[in-house]
């Protein structure tokens, strides 16, 4: 019997779902941006019923949750944020005793302490959420690109899903989940689950089920509402959109199965099912998210070459980093982002070339070194310390661009055959698992490292995961379509007209390399390279976004009317943040830049207007 039990509780313990958390390490981890007490009582499953009112812009409905009690005493803590909690009861309807504690600062949001009986094993709370959820963005038809209905999006990474679901919101808590979602007629809504399609999803009159029955992550629940079609790219593959961008998002990603295919040979197995990618209205923060079995997209990917897709395998490459495999505390980040850019740049090698991955990988390690000037050493830390602060300050090249060249050195030095094992059985052996990085220098160390010390001595491991700074060993790839920009640039600025430089041939890396070299340039020179190159006129949002910062800084107004626009209509951080900066650093930066946000600021997500708050000195309501 005993073994019986043993046996069984290996088998949910590999299923991730153990009834004993002294078996589950990561759930003793302390996690300083959640209340929940996972180690007592935490949630297995969760069951959420809404309904979208767009016009007050509020979610009202309930969430069930199903518990596992490991402390009989212990209440269930779930964290909140701006969430008006109406009722709480039982699996039976009966009522429960409640407490929701005052706002503890900022982002923490109000934990919210729930009282159970002997014998309670469910909780259901009815609440609604506030139109000032940080997760949700609630859009006018205007900020569509169809205009016709309004749309709405969330975004739940690192800890905005309190703001729209009541949960234990620590990526070390992983819950199976079911939602019954109502909407207006007219208006299709999707989530990060399997049962989504048209044809497979179940609707009953104005509302539609879904099911996610892999364990995951609470930032991992995702919901968009609008005006959607979809178009598939493959049996597994599908693009959604508003229907006045289907075509062209589809023609976009028209490789995406082949990208599919790609990570399985690289990376085991895909284990979600389907893989769909759903491009938001200009609005959405990110680049993309990647929100289990449908990533969501920022449509400037759009370029019509599909020059920027490395933005979408780096999404699905979450499917196996992030996803399978979390970080289970935020300062676990690099975990998920520094190994999801190291796969998006093998991905980009396998369906693209080497060509295309070594510029991108060059371009990534440039914005590193950039970045690294003016991080505080503090944050030049893989294993960053983020106690008291928002994880949103270790979204850094640190976790990303530092995370990969932590991984391509290992493969330099370890060889690709043996990385890629690594690779695998991190994979295989911790699927739909949280980690902490200690962990993970503990598989690293019994796998790659102990069976061979003479290469294990050429990488201090040490100084890479727990130092600032770039260690010198990062291997750095040259690029030869790079030396010729160089070239270019240098010839160029040496005062060769811009009109007699050879650009036959160039990709948008190669641009964004080009602009990246044009340093404190003279006006007649912006106006000359924006008459021989038309940037002002690019239709690709990168080399825009680059050219805008560099015409801005330097005081060439003929792309002023165009930033105005491109700050009115995109609120994709990444962009906003060394634009509105370009701004600051001209003349009379301080007051143009205020004048336009006033204007903008309503149009973005709470993700971009709590970063340009603070960078602007704004204060809401002044
Ligand atoms: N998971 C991130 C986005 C994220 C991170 C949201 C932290 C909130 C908190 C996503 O996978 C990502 O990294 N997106 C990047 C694009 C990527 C190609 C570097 C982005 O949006 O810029
Ligand atoms: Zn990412």
């Amino acid at each position: 019997m005993r073994t019986l039990t043993l046996l069984a509780s290996c088998l949910v313990l590999a299923a991730c779902q153990s009834t004993d958390s002294s078996k589950v390490p990561w759930l003793t981890t302390p996690d300083t941006h959640s209340f929940a007490r996972p180690g007592e009582v935490r949630s297995s499953h969760l069951s959420l019923n809404l309904s979208l009112d767009f016009e007050a812009k509020v979610a009202t409905g309930w969430v069930t949750h199903e518990l596992i009690r490991d402390d009989q005493t212990a209440p269930f803590v779930v964290d909140t944020n701006e969430l008006s909690i109406l009722a709480v009861t039982d699996g039976k309807g009966q009522e429960l005793t409640w407490e929701l504690a005052a706002d503890q600062g900022e982002w923490r949001g109000r934990p919210l302490t729930v009282t159970l009986g002997k014998s309670t094993k469910k909780v259901r709370i009815r609440y609604a959420t506030s139109p000032f959820s940080e997760a949700m963005q609630w859009l006018a038809p205007e900020q569509t690109n169809d205009k016709e209905k309004p749309f709405l999006f969330t975004q739940g990474q690192a800890i905005l899903t309190r703001s729209w679901i009541p949960l234990q919101d620590s990526p070390a808590i992983r819950v199976t989940w079911d939602a019954r979602i109502k909407a207006p007629e007219g208006m299709s809504t999707v989530m990060s689950a399997q049962y989504r399609k048209e044809t497979d999803r179940l609707k009953e009159g104005s509302s539609t089920r879904f099911e996610m029955s892999r364990p995951v992550p609470s930032y991992l629940i995702a919901l968009a509402c609008g005006k959607l079609t979809a178009l598939p790219i493959s049996g597994r593959c599908a693009v959604w959109a508003e229907p006045g961008m289907i075509q062209s998002a589809a023609a976009e990603l028209s490789d995406l199965e082949r990208m599919v295919e790609a990570c399985e040979e690289l990376f085991g197995p895909y284990r979600w099912g389907r893989y769909d990618v759903l491009f938001l209205p200009p609005s959405f923060p990110f680049g993309g998210m990647e929100n289990p079995c449908m990533t969501f997209a920022t449509p400037t990917i759009l370029a019509g070459d599909k020059s920027l897709v490395a933005l979408i395998a780096h999404e699905l490459a979450h499917s196996w980093s992030g996803n399978l495999v979390t970080n289970a505390t935020w300062r676990d980040f690099w975990l998920n982002e520094g190994f999801t850019v190291y796969l998006e740049q093998r991905i980009m090698e396998h369906v693209y070339g080497r060509d295309r991955a070594v510029m991108e990988i060059a371009l990534g390690m440039q914005g590193l070194q950039q970045e690294l000037r003016e991080l505080p050493e503090a944050d030049q830390i893989l294993h960053i310390d983020l106690t008291d602060r928002n994880p949103d300050d270790g979204m850094t090249a640190v976790a990303y661009d530092k995370g990969a060249a932590f991984l391509r050195r290992l493969e330099q030095v370890f060889g690709r055959d043996r990385m890629d094992t690594f690779l695998r059985e991190w994979f295989d052996e911790h699927a739909f698992r949280s980690l902490t990085t200690d962990t993970f220098l503990a598989f690293l160390d019994e796998r790659l490292l102990s069976s061979d010390y003479e290469r294990a001595a050429q990488i201090d491991i040490n100084k890479w995961v727990k130092g600032g700074g770039l260690p010198g060993d990062a291997p750095i790839p040259d690029s030869e379509r790079f030396a010729a920009v160089d070239a270019a640039v240098a010839s160029f600025l040496g005062g060769s007209p811009a009109g007699e430089i050879d650009t036959t041939d160039w990709v948008t890396q190669q641009w964004l390399r080009f602009l990246s070299g044009i340093k404190k340039p003279s006006t007649e020179q912006l106006a000359a390279l924006d008459g021989a190159f038309e940037f002002t006129r690019s239709g690709n949002s990168e080399v825009l976004s680059a050219w805008l910062a560099i015409a801005t800084r330097h005081g060439y107004h003929k792309a002023d009317a165009r930033l105005d626009l491109f700050l009115m209509t995109v609120g994709r951080r990444k962009f906003l943040v060394p634009l509105y900066q370009a701004v600051l650093d001209s003349d009379g930066g301080k007051e143009r830049a205020l004048s336009i946000y006033k204007r903008a600021r309503m149009r973005y997500h709470a993700v971009s207007q709590r970063t340009l708050d603070e960078m602007l000195g704004y204060k809401p309501g002044e």
